[in-house]
């Protein structure tokens, strides 16, 4: 459930018409609703209960000062993958003790921010990046926390770009090959192993393959424990659907019961990477129709966002909904409309074949856009990035501007 609704024929975010922020902060612009961010990390912190927990919100879903700083005062958690990601949680008034640090290509300088700031744990991805750290942590005169992500194998069933649990992507160490790794790492004077981590794909719409690597991952902690090596948490990463359209995703707490199951007796804590489930469904992208425009194949919607604002459509083919932010009269003729932006790509589409009556100068909301929608925005056509709100009660917020023109350009350079 989120908090964008219609009241009368006006779509709120919260209690505030989204008409009236168009009005304040122009169009293309990102919407976020605050209530929405604490419900759903609520879902997850309140799912797991009495088992011991983490929630780290994994920044690449939404990287907004504003949604990191609602998170942190939650008590959240942050799962990052850059310095960049570290710097942002620092700024927001994240934890650096509950950071989580995954991805494939940590580099050096990195890692030794990551470690003097005392992060809570690196999901290492391989043998040289274990010795990296190990090297860097030596330097530094201290240990550094360190967990393997694994790679289990299992299909996450989910779109091929966002699937990373099978052993020919480039995550994780194959799970076979874990052990000697871990061994290793145990007798590494400046390496402290703390927990196993894997995380198989974003976007799962059923439980199935999440057990399956649970099960491989409690049979590795089993291995471990059995040879002396205790490990004190697990994290499964993130990768928990969202309902774009008709997906009926599992809820967290049924991924909670799931997982309570299986644990049996274990006593790990559990670590939980989700951006999606979070905040996908706690955005919307404004958006203003520049003009309509039939051609012999297609009644087109040029609107003023474009797949530099929202690259999801045009990447993986994702349909988001996208609704009028005044509901028109029901008896208003609709056409199916193409709707798409100014940029010079044919794949530059927000939606495709949608029914809806539109006119210039209308406003349409793309839904469920809180998730890996700004945080993959970019320049592309020289467009300057949309600015984002975060609604709270009957209050809005400009917590980004919009980038200026000469923004684009102040870092270049002419010859001499
Ligand atoms: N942890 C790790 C290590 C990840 O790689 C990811 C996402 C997450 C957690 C969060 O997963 P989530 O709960 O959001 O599913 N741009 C794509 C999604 C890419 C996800 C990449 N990794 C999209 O727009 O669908």
């Amino acid at each position: 459930m989120d908090h964008f609704n219609y009241e009368g024929d006006q779509l709120v975010a919260e209690q505030v018409p989204l008409s009236a922020i168009a009005d304040r902060f122009g169009t293309p612009c990102y919407v976020y609703s605050r209530a929405t961010l604490t419900r759903h990390w609520r879902a997850f912190d309140e799912a797991l209960g009495a088992q011991a927990h983490l929630i780290c919100f994994a920044v690449k879903a939404n990287s907004n000062l504003a949604v990191l700083d609602v998170l942190a005062r939650l008590g959240a958690g942050f799962d990052i993958v850059s310095v960049g990601e570290l710097e942002r949680v620092l700024a927001a008034g994240g934890d650096p003790a509950k950071v989580i640090f995954s991805g494939v290509g940590k580099r050096a300088d990195e890692i030794r921010r990551a470690l003097e700031v005392g992060i809570r744990c690196f999901n290492v991805e391989s043998e040289p990046e274990l010795l990296r750290i190990g090297e860097i942590a030596g330097a530094l005169g201290c240990l550094a926390p360190v967990s393997l992500r694994v790679n289990p194998d299992v299909d996450a069933q989910s779109h091929p770009y966002i699937s990373t649990g099978l052993k020919e992507n480039k995550f994780g160490i194959d799970i076979q090959s874990a052990d000697a790794l871990y061994r290793q790492a145990a007798r590494h004077p400046h390496l402290r192993v703390l927990g196993i981590d894997c995380h198989i794909g974003s976007q799962l719409t059923s439980l199935g393959p999440f057990l399956d690597a649970i099960d491989r991952v409690l049979a590795l902690a089993d291995r471990l424990a059995a040879e002396g090596i205790e490990v004190e948490h697990l994290d499964l990463g993130g990768g928990l659907g969202i309902r774009y359209t008709n997906e009926m995703p599992p809820l967290p707490d049924a991924y909670a019961a799931a997982l309570a199951e299986r644990l049996g007796e274990r006593r790990y804590e559990i670590i939980l990477e989700p951006g999606r489930s979070i905040a996908g469904n706690a955005g919307v992208l404004l958006t203003r129709v520049e003009y309509l425009k039939r051609t012999p194949a297609h009644q087109f919607a040029i609107v003023d966002a474009a797949m530099n604002d929202l690259l999801r459509p045009a990447l993986y083919d994702a349909e988001q909904e996208i609704v009028p932010v005044c509901r028109p009269d029901p008896d208003a003729p609709t056409d199916l409309f193409e709707i798409v932006g100014p940029v010079c790509e044919t794949g530059d589409f927000l939606g495709r074949q949608r029914r809806l009556a539109l006119a210039e100068g209308d406003l349409l909301a793309v839904r469920s856009s809180g998730a890996y929608g700004f945080s993959m925005s970019s320049n592309y056509n020289s467009r300057p990035r949309a600015p984002e709100v975060m609604v709270d009660g009957d209050q809005a917020y400009l917590v980004r501007s919009r980038e200026s023109v000469d923004a684009l350009f102040a870092g270049e350079r002419r010859l001499p």
